[in-house]
């Protein structure tokens, strides 16, 4: 790899870095929205983003959901029709790759779409849930589902509403899930920031762990965020070339010229 201007990385890699991620043992991803951009899928922020076209109170609250869960449902449904039709990009592919490579690895991800483990990820914490998975708030009931279904809203054997097994606003993470993406945060030594624009809590406070805990921060995107504030390094671009260049210099060290 080389750090000249055919590169979209905003800050040349040093040695030092490709050194650290050569070498380390536990290495984390944090990823959001702008890992499966190139997918095909919506990010939520910014002109052409979902939360600019969809009103989240209607769509992504238990307040919406009780009001109209037929909605929430179709909505839901358009966007299981989205994710049907995208693969995972370079992006998902280069971080399927590291978890080969390093003895701990941990994805740790806010997105829905399960483009992770369809791109061979084995170890992926999903903070926000599964759109592929629905439940039932009375009996706990849990189903997974491959497709669109045919009727909406789903009923449970109890007759309750059956939900899709995601978070919506105001709504807590699952302790277990966050309890482990916590300490992977903390044990890691290098954490990579991937597609988020870090402003949603508590995912956004994971790099922070990180940090604190002598770990270092790499980001990727398109623009800086908070996380560019206190990242070791940011790296501007887009996750599918920046990421596959990127490990191309780990794994073959003849590529990187300084
Ligand atoms: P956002 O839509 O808030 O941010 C997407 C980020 O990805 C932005 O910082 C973009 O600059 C960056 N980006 C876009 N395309 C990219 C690319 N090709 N390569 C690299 N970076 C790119 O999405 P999230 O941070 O994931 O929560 O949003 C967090 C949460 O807010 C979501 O999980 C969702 C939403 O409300 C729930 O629904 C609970």
């Amino acid at each position: 790899m080389s750090d000249g201007s055919e590169t979209s990385t905003a800050q040349p890699l040093d040695e030092k870095i490709i050194e650290l991620l050569r070498k380390a043992k536990r290495v984390s991803v944090l990823t959001g929205a702008g890992v499966s951009a190139e997918s095909g899928i919506p990010t939520f922020r910014g002109a052409g983003g979902i939360w600019a076209k969809y009103d989240y109170r209607k769509l992504a609250t238990p307040a919406g959901f009780a009001e109209d869960p037929e909605l929430v449902w179709e909505w839901y449904q358009l966007r299981q029709r989205e994710i049907m039709k995208a693969r995972p990009n370079r992006a998902h592919e280069a971080i399927s790759l590291m978890e080969r490579y390093y003895p701990e690895f941990t994805v740790i991800t806010q997105n829905i779409d399960g483009l992770h483990h369809r791109a061979g990820n084995s170890t992926v914490l999903e903070l926000h849930g599964n759109i592929w998975r629905m439940r039932c708030d009375r009996d706990h009931a849990l189903m997974d589902i491959s497709e669109p279904l045919d009727h909406i809203p789903p009923i449970c054997q109890c007759g309750s509403i059956l939900r899709p097994d995601v978070v919506w606003f105001g709504e807590s993470l699952p302790t277990d899930v966050l309890d482990a993406a916590s300490r992977s945060a903390s044990e890691c030594e290098v954490m990579f920031v991937v597609g988020t624009s870090a402003i949603v809590y508590p995912a956004a406070a994971l790099p922070v762990l990180t940090k604190n805990s002598g770990g270092c921060v790499i980001e990727v995107n398109l623009e800086p965020t908070d996380v560019t504030t206190y990242a070791d390094v940011s790296l501007r671009g887009r996750a599918s070339e920046v990421l596959p260049e990127l490990w191309t210099a780990v794994v073959n060290p003849e590529s990187f010229i300084k």
